[in-house]
């Protein structure tokens, strides 16, 4: 049973939000905090902005143990532990900006008292928590280990995925002393079943980033994999099914548009970062951005090549867009693809339009802002469809029965064509049907 009965999040995001409500649902008096006087608002009108949370379990939350406030209206003193939930993103020179992870300390080191347990959750380069984070902290005067405890502990949830997020999904912990290891995983043992005890912040730092590298390696290779077939004529989707039959040795990743999301096109660029202050280039990491980069451009060519297939040009086409979220059946734009690609289309004299039944106004990568369309007004305009993100809640029987040509970057159209028997497929080239 923990010690720590009140906990304080900082940050309330797809990281924070979930974990303020578990520890909220687990008997814990929770007191989240963030930055966004928008966020703090919303969440206080009982409306969640994270898919796997819905509104009344952030009702049931707020009615109990959580209490959501803007920093100025925080008591960090009274809890027993603090939680920094917030995010981690690079530059645009893709270096680590630790600005909110330091802005987090600063206001930890403000409130701190001795008996408190600080855990950071963003994800970050091995050396952050017991670096970087911890010298902030302690210009407070107090000292880790010492009159405070200090640990580090990655998150895991898996947004739009239930069974990969929640309290089945081990968490790892580092603390800075074998002590605060023991009393974080206490802690975070009342909303998950299994927590993994490591020797330090610093392991367990590495730990998370070697997870979310090699998805992010192990998704280049595949659309690497993917060009290579297009030019060899073959399909690359029959392929990774075969060898997904294999029981051992093998784990199924799938090429794509390119990477999204907080995570998967960002972390490993701290890990990257982290390499070169020890002289080391990290040649996976730069091989891998290298090549997921690349992938919305090769969308790009690939509608090019339907259109040239007809006799058209891409200039002055009307091309229609399906899904813009990072990934299907979740409302998060960050890092998507589709942010890349919807210039590209623009750039080459292409006008554009896009139907998303989770993201009503998409930001892309250049600020111009995009307003979603229905299906069937999509329909009826575009001389070409590709499809970027295969939400669950697309109509995409409707797509085929009544589209033309189709570019398919995520294999949605497998054992089917449309209307005119006319579907590119990344990875694989042509399907014209029977
Ligand atoms: N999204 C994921 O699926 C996921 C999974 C595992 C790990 N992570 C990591 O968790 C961290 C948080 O990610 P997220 O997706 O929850 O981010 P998010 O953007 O959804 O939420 C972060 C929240 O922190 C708030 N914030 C920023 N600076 C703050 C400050 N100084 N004080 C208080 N609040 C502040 C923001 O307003 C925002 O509401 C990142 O390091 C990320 O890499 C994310």
């Amino acid at each position: 049973m923990t010690q720590d009965r009140r906990v304080s999040i900082i940050g309330l995001g797809y990281v924070g939000l979930p974990l303020a409500i578990a520890f909220a649902e687990a008997g814990l008096e929770v007191e989240g905090v963030d930055a966004s006087p928008s966020r703090v608002a919303e969440l206080n009108a009982r409306h969640s902005p994270i898919d796997d949370i819905d509104d009344g379990r952030l009702a049931a939350a707020l009615d109990g143990r959580l209490r959501v406030v803007a920093p100025a209206d925080a008591g960090p003193g009274d809890a027993d532990a603090l939680f920094v939930c917030v995010p981690t993103p690079i530059t645009t020179t893709r270096d680590p900006d630790l600005g909110p992870v330091l802005a987090a300390a600063a206001f930890v080191r403000d409130g701190l008292r001795a008996g408190h347990l600080v855990v950071l959750q963003s994800t970050t380069f091995p050396g952050t928590t017991s670096g970087p984070f911890r010298e902030v902290i302690e210009a407070s005067g107090l000292v880790a280990g010492v009159d405070f405890d200090l640990a580090f502990a990655p998150e895991r949830v898996n947004p739009g995925d239930p069974a990969s997020s929640g309290r089945g999904v081990p968490r790892l912990v580092g603390g800075s002393t074998p002590a605060g290891t023991k009393r974080a995983a206490v802690l975070l043992a009342s909303v998950n079943d299994r927590v993994v005890e490591m020797s330090s912040p610093d392991a367990a730092e590495m730990a998370k980033l070697l997870e979310n590298t090699f998805r992010n390696v192990n998704i280049a290779f595949v659309n690497q994999l993917a060009l290579l077939c297009e030019r060899m004529g073959l399909d690359v989707w029959e392929i990774i099914d075969a060898a997904a039959t294999k029981p051992f040795g093998f784990m199924r990743f799938t090429p794509g548009p390119g990477v999204g999301g907080h995570c998967i096109p960002v972390d490993p660029y701290y890990l990257a970062w982290r390499a070169r202050e020890f002289d080391f280039t990290e040649r996976f990491i730069e091989l891998a951005g290298d090549i997921n980069l690349g992938m919305p451009r090769h969308v790009v060519d690939l509608v090019a090549e339907a259109l040239n297939d007809r006799g058209k040009a891409l200039k002055g086409a009307r091309v229609g867009v399906l899904g813009v979220a990072f990934k299907p059946n979740v409302q998060d734009p960050r890092n998507s693809p589709a942010g890349a690609i919807l210039p590209l289309i623009m750039d080459r004299g292409a006008e554009l339009r896009y139907h998303d039944p989770l993201i009503p106004r998409f930001r892309d990568d250049t600020g111009f802002v995009h307003e979603g369309v229905g299906l069937d007004s999509l329909l009826h305009w575009a001389d070409v469809f590709v499809i970027v993100t295969a939400h669950r809640s697309i109509e995409w029987d409707h797509l085929f029965d009544e589209a033309g040509l189709v570019v398919d970057t995520v294999n949605v159209s497998r054992n089917r064509t449309t209307r005119e028997r006319q579907v590119l497929r990344l990875g694989a080239g042509w399907s014209r049907g029977a």
